[in-house]
Order: structure tokens, then C-alpha cells, then sequence
């Protein structure tokens, strides 16, 4: 029943996969039909022998367009980000809407749907941000959007623009339980890292290097267990999100023995970065390109997130993307120059996410390739409700693929890279391992570096409920 001229087998050995792609009828179109040990009679081949044939990556955590309430603008779009992300393997990102203070929640969507409609490389969902947890939100707003393929949102334990207090957080928990929704939560204490900041001010010390001496692990790992209490007491899983290090990591390990329904999730800066790379030059405003929440840690903490990723603490690694520019409009700023509290928070990842952990994972020995395609992919889409549509290589499932040279040596640096910073966190990086195809719905999207696709390619992802949202 195939129009022979809509496949394209992609070929490793004699077998290999068949996929619908422009040119097939709309419901079926971009999607797996085979996968086959011998495929005959296409137009199309691409060849990938000595690569490895896995699904396109999901990053489910990232920043794209989101506003920063008088702080430097966030340095990608939907259109540039989302084109960082299929250069680096990824075909699915899961972006944040978020509600500014006192703003209905509707509202906020459709404002970024706006931003993003025609401009995506990839496909991409949206978790919702909760700022306003009022009645009208939690009683009707939230319920809805569920229902419209919003099923997940996070919230804040810090921030001024966001974060809830304890009471807040227990009725967002319990709208959540009630809707089926999946919480994601940062979990650092607003209370002590303020405390902290006026100190070192107090003290002169403002250097960029300062942002991580104001949230030690155990404001992470306080709010963490506060987070994991509030849980427990309205009955509902949780994900934290973004883990930097042991000591908030051992109180989701502790939650899950005890059988809670307590999800993790760490990224790149955690396995690549330290908190020395925030010393800059001698202490410089260049410290301010790792500036990130929480920030990056030591090498005892690197290796308890590794511990963490081989043992199923955390089930998705994502880049928390969150990109502003190392210049005057960004990182640099006058006002960042006096203290580190005026750094915007964030740095990009999107693009390099797969390659820093393949490169320092897989071809270290440290996690298998099958753990490399459930921390990238597959968990994300289960956590998400995209599954089985997304996150797997298999008849039904959306033709999105990412082949994989594993021999392939290559350097980290700006010069590779296809969103719209100035600037790479890993600059210098040497890896091995990197992605040489990405395909989006049977459509080659970048080949090598070159982008092939178009802003538009992408589409808004309706996404169904998390199982792991259920109780
Ligand atoms: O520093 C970070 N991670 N900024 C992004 C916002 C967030 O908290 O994820
Ligand atoms: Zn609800
Ligand atoms: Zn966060
Ligand atoms: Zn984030």
C-alpha cells in the first residue's frame, strides 16, 4: 500500500528502516512503516553504515523566547533554538510558556504558540511555568490546559519574578494530583540563597564566582527534601528537576526507596562544568558564561551524578538551555558587573546536550549506549506523554532519527554551533561521538552541520497524560 517513492530506507547493513515522508497522505506521513532486515525498490537510500541508527533526542527542558522581567533578553528564539537543536541531534524540545505574576494562564499560551508558530526546526510541546497559583487558575485555567496537551508545569522555590511559598506549592501539588498533571519543581531555598547573597555582598564579594558561594548543595538539597515533604503530603509524584550534585540527588534516592513517586533529572553543566569555571580570568566578569541555577559543582559531585545516571536516580538528562549572550546585552551587563546577582541565570545547551554525554558517558565507559537513548530520548518521551509516538525506533512512531558516528573525534566550539549565543560553555571540549544526520519525520533536517530544514518543519505536540503523573 506504500508509494515506493514516499520511503526512504535508511540503510546499516542490508536492513534498515522505512519511512513515509513528504509526498504521503498527512495522517501517515513522517512516520516509521519498517523496520526490516532487507528493504527493496526505493527511491531514496541514505547510507549509514559504520553509524549508529538511533531516535532523534527530546530535550525536555529548555528555555527558548521566555521573558526576563527587566534583565537581558533571552538570546534564542523558537527559530534559533529550535535550529541549534536538530544541529545537535535533538528533534523534539519541550519548551517552557511562562505566566507572568498575576496573568491568566491561556493568555500566556497563546502568546508563545505565537511566538513559535512557523518558526520551529523541530517539533516542540510546552510545560506550563505557575507563578499565580490563584483559585480561577487551579480551578479551571490549569484543569483545561491539561486537557489541551499542557500536562506538565513547573514551579519555583526561588526567584523573585516566581517563586511560591510552602502553602503555594501544597495547592499547586494537590491541582496537580487531581489533573494528572506532572510537577516539575526547582528545588532551591529563596529564603537562605538570599541571605547568602547580602552576605557576600556585605563582604565585597560580587565576581561571578560568587553566584554558586550563595545556593551551596544544601540550599539545593533542603528545598529538595521540603519539595519531596510537600509531595508526600498531597499524594503526588514530582520531578526535580535540574540536579547538580549528591546532596539533593541522595534525597530523591531516599524518596524512591521509600516507594515515592519522586522523578530526577540532571544535565550537562553537572558532568562538564565546575564551580571554578565561574572564577573566569583571575576572577573576571568571564566567570559569568557558567553562571547557571544550581550552578555547576566539584568532581566529587560529577561522579555522584554519574552514580545517579547509572543507578536510575535520574530518568532524563536535558540541557536546561537557557541562553543569554556573553556581551554587554547579556552576561556583561553594566548592572552584572555589580554583583552576581544581576548575572542572568542560564546557559546554552541545546545543540550540545547528546554530545557532551556520549562524548564524556558512552565513549568513556561510564553509561551504555542503550542508557545514552533513555536519558536523550526515550525517558523523556514517556515522562511526557509522547510516547509512543516519540522516543523510540519502531513501526508507528514519528520518523525522527539521529545517526550517530561513534569514531567520530571532534572539538567543541563556537564555530560549530547554530543558535543564536555568542558563546559555548564547552569551548575546548574534546569529544568522540557525534551526531552526522538528523532526521525529522523522514525529512533529512541537518546532514553534517548543514542545516537542510526550514523554519516551519516543526510542529506543536498535543501531549497526552505522563503515566508516571498517576498514582
Ligand atoms: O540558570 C538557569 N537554569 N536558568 C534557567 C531557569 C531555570 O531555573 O531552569
Ligand atoms: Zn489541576
Ligand atoms: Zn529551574
Ligand atoms: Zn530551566
Amino acid at each position: 500500500p506504500h508509494d515506493v517513492a514516499a520511503l526512504i530506507p535508511i540503510i546499516a547493513g542490508a536492513g534498515g528502516i522505512v519511512t513515509t515522508w513528504e509526498g504521503a497522505p498527512a495522517e501517515r506521513g513522517g512516520r516509521i512503516v519498517a523496520v526490516a532486515e532487507r528493504i527493496e525498490g526505493a527511491a531514496r537510500e541514505i547510507d549509514a553504515s559504520g553509524l549508529l541508527v538511533m531516535p532523534g533526542g527530546i530535550d525536555s527542558h529548555v528555555h527558548l523566547a521566555q521573558p526576563t522581567f527587566g534583565g537581558p533578553k533571552m538570546s534564542d528564539d523558537f527559530l534559533t533554538g529550535t535550529r541549534a537543536a536538530i544541529a545537535g541531534g535533538t528533534t523534539t524540545v519541550l519548551p517552557f510558556a511562562m505566566q507572568p505574576r498575576g496573568a491568566g494562564l491561556r493568555a500566556v499560551v497563546q502568546e508563545y504558540h505565537q511566538e513559535a508558530d512557523g518558526k520551529a526546526y523541530c517539533d516542540y510541546g510546552f510545560h506550563l511555568i505557575i507563578t499565580n497559583p490563584s483559585p480561577s487558575v487551579l480551578g479551571q485555567e490549569l484543569p483545561a490546559l491539561v486537557g489541551d496537551g499542557y500536562t506538565s508545569f513547573k514551579v519555583f522555590m526561588t526567584y523573585d519574578d516566581m517563586v511560591l511559598n510552602d502553602r503555594e506549592l501544597l495547592e499547586v501539588f494537590e491541582c496537580a494530583r487531581g489533573c494528572r498533571a506532572l510537577v516539575m519543581v526547582h528545588a532551591e531555598g529563596y529564603d537562605a540563597i538570599k541571605f547568602m547573597t547580602e552576605r557576600l555582598e556585605r563582604a565585597g564579594k560580587t565576581a561571578p564566582y560568587y553566584h554558586g558561594v550563595s545556593r551551596p548543595e544544601i540550599v539545593e538539597r533542603e528545598a529538595a527534601h521540603r519539595a519531596i515533604s510537600h509531595a508526600e503530603l498531597t499524594d503526588v509524584p514530582i520531578m526535580i528537576v535540574h540536579v547538580s550534585g549528591r546532596e539533593a540527588m541522595e534525597q530523591i534516592r531516599w524518596a524512591q526507596n521509600r516507594g515515592m513517586k519522586v522523578y530526577g533529572e540532571t544535565c550537562p553543566q553537572y558532568i562538564a562544568l565546575t564551580a571554578d569555571d565561574m572564577k573566569g580570568l583571575n576572577m573576571d566578569e568571564s566567570g559569568g558564561k557558567y553562571v547557571c541555577s544550581p550552578p555547576p559543582r566539584d568532581h566529587a559531585s560529577q561522579e555522584a551524578i554519574w552514580q545517579g545516571l547509572t543507578a536510575g536516580v535520574f530518568q532524563t538528562f536535558s540541557s536546561d538551555h537557557c541562553p543569554f549572550m556573553d556581551g554587554v546585552d547579556g552576561k556583561r551587563s553594566p548592572k552584572a558587573k555589580t554583583s552576581f546577582k544581576w548575572v542572568p541565570n542560564g546557559i546554552p545547551g541545546v545543540e550540545t546536550r547528546m554530545a557532551v554525554l556520549w562524548g564524556l558517558g558512552v565513549a568513556q565507559g561510564r553509561i551504555g549506549m542503550n542508557e545514552f537513548v533513555a536519558l536523550t530520548s526515550t525517558n523523556h518521551a514517556k515522562m511526557y506523554g509522547l510516547y509512543p509516538k516519540k522516543g523510540s525506533i519502531a513501526p508507528g512512531f514519528d520518523a525522527d532519527i539521529v545517526l550517530w558516528d561513534p569514531a567520530r573525534k571532534e572539538t567543541i566550539r563556537q564555530a560549530l554551533m547554530h543558535g543564536a549565543c555568542d558563546y559555548t560553555p564547552y569551548e575546548g571540549l574534546a569529544v568522540t561521538g557525534w551526531p552526522v544526520m538528523t532526521i525529522l519525520k523522514g525529512k533529512p533536517v541537518c546532514e553534517e552541520g548543514r542545516i537542510l530544514g526550514a523554519p516551519g518543519d516543526g510542529a506543536f505536540l498535543k501531549r497526552g497524560i505522563s503515566p508516571y503523573a498517576s498514582k
